[in-house]
């Protein structure tokens, strides 16, 4: 490749646009936030549709706890033992599973989507997100972006209960009926916390009745729909 000279060197005054940004890609950036139950299947349909969108030459990314709260959420023990955070900056920091460190957890993930997003990115989230003013905080702040809306695709992967706490795999839901049983409680979604279902969501997916390939398809077959997808 030869040498590129400044008088070749073209650049507009400003910030590069979205539309610029899509020119390159054969995709728009957008949000797909799965949300439902703990053992709902969103990790296991988040990675499968990242995993084929990638195969098809698009860029996609998931989100999900293993690479958010050992990292940009972290809880204080982490920042502390890992990042030798002093005690007081790692409480204040660190996000636990408080209702407020929650909700949190969750708008930060939303505000990281988004950049994702505008970058060009198919984000894929994966989080139980169980309250609604939650979920819809994080589209609203893709839907009002100031330099254009961003796509937000909210995915309620609602498979019932009973068939999630049946699968079980991180024996989560013994844990919690255990914890009832025993007058403690533990707070878990679905069990004695509530789970707010999307009223609208733009797709819905039970885990129960399809397998992890008719879940990929769906989505695809959407974000193909709506031209987020190209080629
Ligand atoms: N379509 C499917 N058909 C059959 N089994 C599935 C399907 N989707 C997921 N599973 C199984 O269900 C279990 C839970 O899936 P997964 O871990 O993806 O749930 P999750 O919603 O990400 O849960 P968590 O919120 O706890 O991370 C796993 O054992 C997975 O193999
Ligand atoms: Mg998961």
């Amino acid at each position: 490749m030869s040498d590129i000279k400044p008088t070749q060197v073209f650049y507009h005054a400003g910030t590069v646009t979205r539309e610029e940004r899509q020119g390159l890609l054969k995709q728009t950036g957008a949000t797909v936030w799965f949300t439902g139950l703990s053992g709902s299947g969103k990790s296991t349909l988040a990675v499968a549709v990242e995993q084929v969108l990638i195969q098809r030459g698009h860029a996609a990314y998931v989100l999900d706890g293993d690479n958010i709260r050992f990292g940009l959420n972290a809880g204080p023990k982490i920042l502390a033992d890992t990042r030798g955070y002093a005690e007081e900056q790692a409480k204040r920091f660190g996000l636990g599973f408080s209702a407020a460190d929650r909700e949190e957890n969750i708008r930060r993930i939303g505000e990281v989507a988004k950049l994702f997003a505008d970058a060009g990115l198919l984000a894929l989230t994966s989080f139980i997100s169980p309250y609604r003013k939650d979920r819809d905080a994080a589209r609203k702040i893709h839907e009002q972006n100031k330099a254009g809306a961003i796509p937000f695709v909210e995915v309620h992967v609602n498979t019932p209960i009973e068939c999630c706490e049946q699968r079980d795999p991180k024996g989560l839901y013994k844990q919690a009926r255990d914890a009832v049983a025993a007058g403690k409680g533990m707070g878990f979604t679905g069990v004695d916390d509530p789970y707010e279902p999307p009223a609208k969501p733009e797709l819905t997916f039970d885990a129960s009745k399809h397998s992890v390939e008719e879940g990929v398809a769906q989505v695809l077959n959407y974000l193909q729909h709506r031209g987020l997808v190209r080629g």
